[in-house]
């Protein structure tokens, strides 16, 4: 796809006089990576990145783009899955990984501070290095910016028992669309001074701002804990069984994948699948402070599916079999893609609706003999639907296809849920926006918009249809 050329006489060299010759890249072979992230084949190629090393270079940035009235994307690690770093109107990428500092780790005050370009598990693990933990754990969390999970407020296995990226934030510094700069919150646990800007802007996929600092909070890091595998022979009885946990222990994580999924990801990673030959595969894992602890949660979870019909639990025995689990599971993803040309949506329900979600996904595709594969976060009840293209002919993928993304998030909808989760809105699924929001909060988003990117530069033809 060829975006429109946007870029105005005159702005190109008002940027080089700005910015110093490694910060913007020109060359169309160099930007091309930048034209893509990990949503399906999509790719739109910017017609300049910069990559500011300094919250001032976004600021002097912004503001030129406002006076040239330049689309100005902004981009973390590129992992995103709704297209929402795609410069889909031309213009500028805004590279934010060059602000990649921790700028301070706040022992006393239990808080991070950090540039948007640190990658997550970075942040993780300099903070597990003191006996802290910050949870949000996106399964890309090796490669994903702390920047991104903010802009789309990113969750991941652990959200089960801790939250998304949203419920960690407790200040943001913000460079607006025409450049100037506000700071929300910050390291106060309590802050009802004025409206909540900081969750405006968690989660709003840089259309409303750019930001380049944020405060995280922080808790004891919790060093035990136990991870289980459970098979079993249908999907109905694997969900059935997360729903039987909750009401025993609240698990650190509980994700569910369809056999051919966890299949897929041992194949991806030439490794034996565990427990061969289910249906449906459940990780659960619980943690705590102290072994003896986690110890008490493990039987309890263990009694659930003895009494559901589990068919099979292998409990990791130790650390290489825990992070040999982890490893399938968080390729899991990149390997269902890699089996064909694909879409994937992220429905997500109260988890009481999970097995109506997924037995109802089925329906609906095999009636239109078009093959899914389901696995994510089933105790948030958040199902990743991926769409595999297969043998599907020309006139199905294009013509009929949306008509059942359409019919699988008016399920979602009527059982309560929504139509994206935790991997946005974003550019793939703005279309579909109104079956998840009604007209008159459609107009309240808008009206949002328009207040704080008035001239429309920052991130368009994103989130709203
Ligand atoms: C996962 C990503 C796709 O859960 O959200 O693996
Ligand atoms: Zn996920």
């Amino acid at each position: 796809m060829i975006s429109p050329m946007t870029i105005p006489a005159g702005f190109l060299e008002e940027l080089e006089a700005a910015f110093a010759p490694g910060e913007l890249i020109v060359d169309p072979e160099a930007m091309e990576p930048f034209g893509r992230d990990e949503t399906e084949d999509l790719f739109f190629p910017p017609e300049v990145v910069v990559r500011p090393r300094t919250r001032e270079g976004v600021s002097t940035l912004l503001g030129l783009a406002s006076r040239h009235r330049v689309p100005v994307t902004p981009r973390g690690g590129g992992t995103g899955l709704s297209g929402g770093a795609l410069p889909v109107e031309g213009g500028v990428v805004l590279a934010l990984d060059r602000l990649d500092r921790i700028v301070e780790i706040d022992e006393a005050d239990m808080v991070a501070v950090v540039e948007p370009g640190v990658i997550t598990q970075v942040l993780q693990e300099a903070v597990e290095a003191r006996g802290l933990f910050y949870p949000p754990d996106p399964a890309s969390r090796g490669s994903c910016t702390l920047g991104g999970n903010l802009a789309e407020n990113a969750g991941g296995p652990r959200a089960v028992k801790y939250g998304v990226t949203a419920d960690w934030v407790l200040g943001l510094e913000v460079v607006l669309a025409d450049g100037s700069v506000i700071r929300t919150g910050g390291a106060c646990r309590k802050d009802v001074t004025g409206y909540d800007l900081t969750r405006l802007f968690v989660g709003s996929e840089g259309t409303l701002g750019v930001i380049t600092e944020a405060t995280l909070r922080l808790v004891p890091y919790p060093p035990a804990r136990a991870l289980l595998l459970a098979a079993f022979a249908t999907m109905r009885d694997g969900l059935e069984a997360v729903l039987g946990v909750f009401r025993e222990v609240t698990p650190s994580v509980c994700e569910f994948l369809e056999g051919a999924a966890l299949a897929a990801a041992a194949e991806h990673l030439s490794r034996p699948l565990p427990a061969p030959g289910a249906e449906a595969y459940v990780f659960l894992e619980v943690d705590g402070m102290e072994e003896a602890e986690v110890e008490t949660r493990l039987l309890r979870v263990g009694g659930v599916l003895e009494a559901g019909r589990a068919s099979e639990v292998l409990v990791a025995q130790n650390p290489r079999q825990t992070e040999e689990l982890w490893a399938l599971r968080r390729a899991t993803g990149e390997a269902v893609k890699g089996l064909s040309t694909y879409k994937e949506e992220d429905c997500v329900v109260p988890r009481s609706r999970i097995v109506e979600l997924v037995e109802g996904v089925k329906e609906i595709a095999g009636r239109h003999g078009i093959t899914t594969l389901c696995y994510g976060h089933a105790g948030d009840g958040n199902i990743h639907v991926n769409i595999l293209r297969m043998g599907a002919s020309d006139r199905v993928w294009h013509e009929e296809l949306p008509g059942v993304i359409e019919e699988i998030f008016r399920l979602t909808v009527s059982l309560g849920g929504t139509i994206t989760g935790e991997h946005g809105v974003g550019y793939t699924q703005r279309r579909y926006l109104p079956i998840g929001v009604g007209p008159r909060e459609l107009e309240v988003l808008r009206s949002l918009k328009v207040a704080l990117d008035p001239l429309g530069i920052l991130n368009p033809s994103k989130v709203l249809p």
